[in-house]
Parts: structure tokens; sequence; C-alpha cells
């Protein structure tokens, strides 16, 4: 079986740069020999975390809801690649509430030192994070990054790359930027050869 792949996309444009950034990152980790799963976060029909702390002692959310769907996804995959625009200085909101709901993790982690991840899993997961931002300010990307390292830590699945694309408001179509676009293949390109070359 090939190493599996999970990719978020956090954009509601399927065909939107952040889009276009992942089809090429998942391209890279195909390539390399990697099969993709591609989850389209605003499709998916979820709720917030109600705090309902089922979690606490169960291993599963108690909401019945797509996020069901996607413990499993998380459990099982090799690596992970997210992609998402900057909304109001972090993450989408429904990317947020997908980070939220993957308590579930948390509490097995850390409140019953139970974690969900296989252990051979949890020393070589991956995390490649693309992000846009449509202004060009020094902290446009630290709301995407302080949320990601916590939901990367939680799922044991390390932030080890990143392409984070500014002034996106000006620069309109990446498709208009081969080398941006180069740049998501070989990073979707190494993280899936990482996983190759061990399997
Ligand atoms: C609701 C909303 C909020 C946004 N907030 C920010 C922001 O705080 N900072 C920023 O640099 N860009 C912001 N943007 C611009 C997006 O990051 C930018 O347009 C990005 O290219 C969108 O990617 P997409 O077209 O692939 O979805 C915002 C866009 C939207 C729709």
């Amino acid at each position: 079986m090939k190493p599996q792949v999970l990719a978020l996309l956090a954009s509601p444009l399927p065909e939107g740069n952040t889009s276009k950034l992942l089809k090429k990152a998942i391209a890279g980790a195909e390539k390399a020999g990697c099969e993709v799963t591609l989850i389209d976060v605003p499709s998916l029909e979820f709720s917030s975390c109600r705090e309902m702390y089922y979690c606490k002692e169960q291993g599963s959310c108690i909401m019945e809801d797509d996020m069901k769907k996607m413990y499993p996804l998380l459990k099982s995959m090799d690596s992970l690649i997210i992609a998402t625009p900057v909304m109001t200085m972090g993450i989408p909101g429904h990317l947020k509430s997908f980070f939220d709901r993957c308590q579930v993790f948390y509490c097995a982690k850390y409140i019953r030192s139970d974690p969900l991840i296989p252990k051979e899993k949890r020393k070589s997961r991956k995390t490649l994070l693309l992000s846009i931002s449509g202004m060009n300010l020094p902290n446009n990307f630290d709301g995407i990054k302080i949320s990601t390292l916590a939901f990367c830590d939680i799922l044991d699945c390390l932030l080890a790359d990143e392409l984070l694309i500014r002034d996106m408001d000006n620069k309109v179509d990446l498709d208009q930027y081969p080398d941006l676009l180069k740049e998501a293949f070989d990073k979707g390109f190494a993280l899936g050869s990482a996983l190759t070359k061990n399997s």
C-alpha cells in the first residue's frame, strides 16, 4: 500500500489560488509515490465544538456529523498538507472548527496519556503548510502558524515545511508565478519522498 497523505483545502474557492497551490503540492506527493486524499473542508457538514467533553473519556466525539469520517483519516494518514488562505489574520472559521473538533486527539494524548495515533506513525508524520495572504504585512501568518503548530502537536504530525505567499491582492493570479507553483510541487514531492524512501 502506498503511503497515505491527507490534504486539507481551507479555501472555499475550488479554482482559487490556495487550491492551485495545493494541487501542485498534491501532484508532487503523488509523483513521489504517495496516495493523496483531498478534503474540501468548507464543504464538510459539521458543527463547531460544543465542549461536551465526551472525548475526555472516549476516543471519539459524541457529535454525529462529517467529522466522524475525518477521525479515522487523521489517525491513519502518514503525512498531512494544509492549504489555507489568511482570513482576519488567522485561519478561516471552518478550518478552525475542524482543528477544534480534534480535541478528541488532545484529550487522548494529554488527559488520558493514551494517544490515538499509533506509535510507529507518531515519529514519522510530517505536515506541509501552504498559506496565502492578500496583504503584505510582517505578521500576516502569525495567527495561522500558532494554530497550525497546536494542531500538529495534538495530531503528532510535525510542522516540517511551509510555503507562505504574501501580497496576493497585488499578485492576483498564481498562474502568473510558475516559480511559486513549482515550489509547491517540490515541497509536496519532498514530503512524499520522505515517506516512500522509508516504506
Ligand atoms: C473573509 C476574508 C478575510 C481576509 N482577511 C485577510 C487578512 O486578515 N489578511 C490578509 O492578508 N488577507 C486577508 N484576506 C485575503 C485572502 O487571504 C486572499 O484573498 C487569499 O488570496 C484568498 O485565497 P483564495 O482565493 O485561494 O481563497 C481575507 C479574505 C477574506 C475573504
